[in-house]
């Protein structure tokens, strides 16, 4: 049975939402949770404090992204590239320069405030410093109850309860920390006190960014074992973004990656396999070179482009990391990815390859792999 739009009244009653006046708005999807249509994102920067010019900064670039009902998906790329700018405009905090951002159909900019507030609370997002996302002068329970307070979700003493087993789900008992501040806690206590209030309107979707980075191994192994059993028990769907290529490979069925504000490939996680499921020759020359980068306990074993596998004794082959220019230059003509590729041709630096499908749930903006350059020509 579909599913009515929980944003705005006024459903047909035949299960297609209709969200604004216009019914080209009309979306409905049944998997797809969020959408990103074509949405770039700029920022005007001064050069200087006294100085008057000032250049666009394009943080994202033609984005088409969608995070489907009950999934994980990773994002990935350098830092600078644009993943919490991304972030952001998902979850409605910036609005998009150009293009439109969806939820459950809904476009985001149509939204009044009650289906804004609505919105607020299918979507939740935890970031990568525990410490600064909480209020300091808040005790956990406070911290805790104000969601709940915010969205009527609970009232008198059904709020101390639902404090409680919130807490219970990120393995912290509100007797023992319900009246301490965030500062008497470690990092990984804070970043479950984190998830607790992203769980306290049942989201749909979280967005993390970077959720572990600011953690040491071990708390981090606790807080994705928390964020996996929430994902199973609960089907909540992340956007988990990160730099630690294993983690995502471990546990996102889809990875999108990106470079310099543009999404250059999203691959399903068996093309995203180090290692040996990795096949070089598959995936975008980027990808590649990300993996590539990834290391290895020993420096002398190195990772075939093959894919198959770690070969003892063959020296380790890493891309030079210029940062400097034409590296990191944004293209306007071209790929984005050209200046630094090893197989860029002359077509390459003159048109953009478009993101298509090069099989089943495998998209890839390249000429080399997924678009021929043939037809181009
Ligand atoms: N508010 C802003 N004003 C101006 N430029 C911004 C703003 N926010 C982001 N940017 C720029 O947009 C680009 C993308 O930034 P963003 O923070 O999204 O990158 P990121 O991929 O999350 O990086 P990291 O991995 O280091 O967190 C950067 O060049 C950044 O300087
Ligand atoms: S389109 Fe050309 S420059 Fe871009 S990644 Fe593919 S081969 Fe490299
Ligand atoms: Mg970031």
């Amino acid at each position: 049975m579909m599913e009515r739009c929980f944003i705005k009244e006024g459903c047909r009653g035949d299960g297609a939402a209709w969200v604004g006046r216009s019914s080209q708005e009309v979306e409905l999807r049944q998997d797809l949770l969020c959408e990103l249509r074509n949405v770039s994102r700029f920022y005007r920067v001064s050069r200087g404090f006294f100085s008057a010019t000032t250049h666009l900064v394009r943080a994202l670039q033609e984005v088409n992204l969608q995070v489907k009902r009950g999934e994980v998906l990773g994002l990935v790329g350098e830092s600078g590239c644009g993943k919490s700018t991304l972030a952001r405009v998902m979850l409605g905090l910036e609005p998009p320069s150009l293009g439109k951002v969806f939820f459950r159909g809904s476009d985001l900019a149509s939204l009044d405030s009650a289906g804004m507030k609505q919105f607020r609370r299918q979507v939740q997002m935890v970031f990568q410093d525990p410490g600064s996302s909480l209020n300091p002068r808040k005790t956990v329970f406070q911290t805790l109850k104000e969601p709940l307070e915010i969205h009527s979700l609970c009232t008198g003493s059904d709020i101390r309860k639902r404090v409680q087993e919130l807490l219970g789900l990120v393995g912290l008992e509100l007797s023992a920390v319900g009246d301490r501040y965030p500062h008497e806690f470690s990092g990984g206590q804070r970043q479950r006190i984190c998830i607790a209030r992203a769980l306290a309107t049942n989201p749909e979707l979280i967005i993390a960014d970077e959720p572990t980075s600011a953690l040491d191994v071990s708390v981090q192994a606790q807080i994705i074992s928390i964020l996996m059993e929430l994902h199973r028990r609960k089907g909540i769907s992340y956007l988990f973004i990160s730099h630690d290529l294993p983690l995502v490979q471990f546990m996102c069925s889809r990875i999108a990656v990106m470079y310099l504000g543009y999404i250059v490939e999203i691959l399903p996680r068996h093309l995203f396999g180090l290692g040996r499921s990795a096949k070089m020759d598959e995936i975008h020359p980027y990808t590649g070179y990300l993996m590539e980068a990834v290391p290895v306990p020993d420096p002398d074993f190195y990772v075939d482009r093959d894919g198959s596998g770690v070969t003892p004794g063959k020296e380790r082959e890493i891309q030079d990391l210029d940062s400097s220019e034409p590296a990191f230059r944004q293209m306007d003509d071209g790929c984005v990815y050209a200046a630094r590729c090893r197989e860029a041709s002359d077509l390459c630096f003159l048109k953009r390859p478009p993101l298509q499908e090069v099989s089943p749930g495998h998209f890839m903006a390249c000429y080399r792999r997924g678009t021929s350059e043939e037809s181009y020509f």
